[in-house]
């Protein structure tokens, strides 16, 4: 619904008639996808897909001699009615945002080889081929990386950074969809009273926005031996108030230490770094919101 020029969402539907959703594409399997990159002219076979990729199909591919990723994406229609639907053409939003972090900052996402909007579907660098590792999976293996800490901080306050000056780029989301969805279980854990979740969206969406990439938690972030990091996955940004993204993150860390990958005196050990990196670059400027 718009109004005031603002996007309202009421994902529960009143209405009796039967939602329509775009039918798939036919490139939804890794042999027609193939054939089609080839048809634009692409030397590529695909293999593996990817663990992770839950809205996108995620590929290892080989483009002539060298090794990439192909990431094709689709709508992902909902599957009960307070479910929402994501178009595939946030996908498109994913590699305008690669694309123009990397005019700025070459080494901070991967590079985009090609991007074919119409089918939603990019070849970009396999940034394990340089020496990556996916954040996520060393977080797994119970290794809460200090120095990771610093960099990731230090990185993701630099992002941030960039975000705000690459100019107005069309997102697929709004700020309101934005923490509705991800503002659900607050909702759920208190729901006799609202005012928590009122009070975060009220903060989120009415403040300074600029371009918030609220994915940006461990299964989006590459870090080497060496202390450098790579960003990936923007394809769900939209305009909003910064201050959600570092504590979004911090929040996945304690996350794994309360799951038991390792001990809660490491995580606060990782949350004294993080901020004094993160501050370094962008002063936390509210701890009530940051909490
Ligand atoms: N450039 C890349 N180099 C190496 N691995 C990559 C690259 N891009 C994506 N991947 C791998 O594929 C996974 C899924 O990619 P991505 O996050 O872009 O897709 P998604 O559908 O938006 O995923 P999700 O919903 O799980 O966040 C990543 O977690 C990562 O393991
Ligand atoms: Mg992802």
């Amino acid at each position: 619904m718009k109004k005031n020029n603002k996007i309202y969402v009421n994902p529960i539907s009143v209405s009796r008639r039967k939602k329509m959703f775009p039918p798939p594409s036919k490139l939804s399997n890794a042999k027609s996808l193939e054939n089609k990159l080839r048809e634009f002219g692409l030397d590529i076979s695909l293999g593996q897909r990817l663990k992770g990729g839950v809205v996108s199909q995620v590929y290892e591919a080989r483009l002539k001699n060298k090794k990439v990723i192909v990431k094709h994406t689709e709508d992902l229609t909902p599957f009960d009615p307070t479910e929402i639907h994501i178009h595939r053409f946030g996908h498109n939003v994913d590699s305008v945002i690669l694309k123009k972090l990397n005019k700025h900052r070459a080494d901070l996402v991967p590079e985009v080889l090609y991007h074919f909007a119409d089918i939603t579907t990019t070849v970009m660098e396999d940034v394990r081929e340089y020496g990556f590792t996916l954040y996520q999976n060393k977080l797994l293996q119970g290794k809460v990386v200090f120095n990771s800490a610093e960099a990731i901080s230090r990185e993701t306050a630099k992002m941030e950074q960039i975000l705000c000056k690459i100019g107005r780029v069309k997102v697929n989301e709004s700020a309101e969809e934005s923490i509705y969805e991800r503002g659900l279980e607050l909702r759920l854990a208190y729901p006799n009273n609202q005012s928590q979740f009122k009070y975060i969206e009220k903060e989120f969406t009415g403040g300074k926005k600029c371009l918030v990439a609220p994915d940006n938690h461990p299964k989006n972030i590459f870090v080497n031996n060496h202390g450098a990091v790579k960003f990936i996955d923007f394809g769900r940004s939209c305009y909003a108030d910064q201050r959600y993204m570092f504590p979004n993150f911090l929040a996945h860390i304690l996350i794994f230490g309360l799951a038991g990958y390792y001990s809660l005196k490491d995580v606060k050990k990782y949350f004294t770094i993080a901020i004094d990196s993160y501050n370094k670059i962008k002063k936390i400027s509210d701890e009530k919101i940051f909490c």
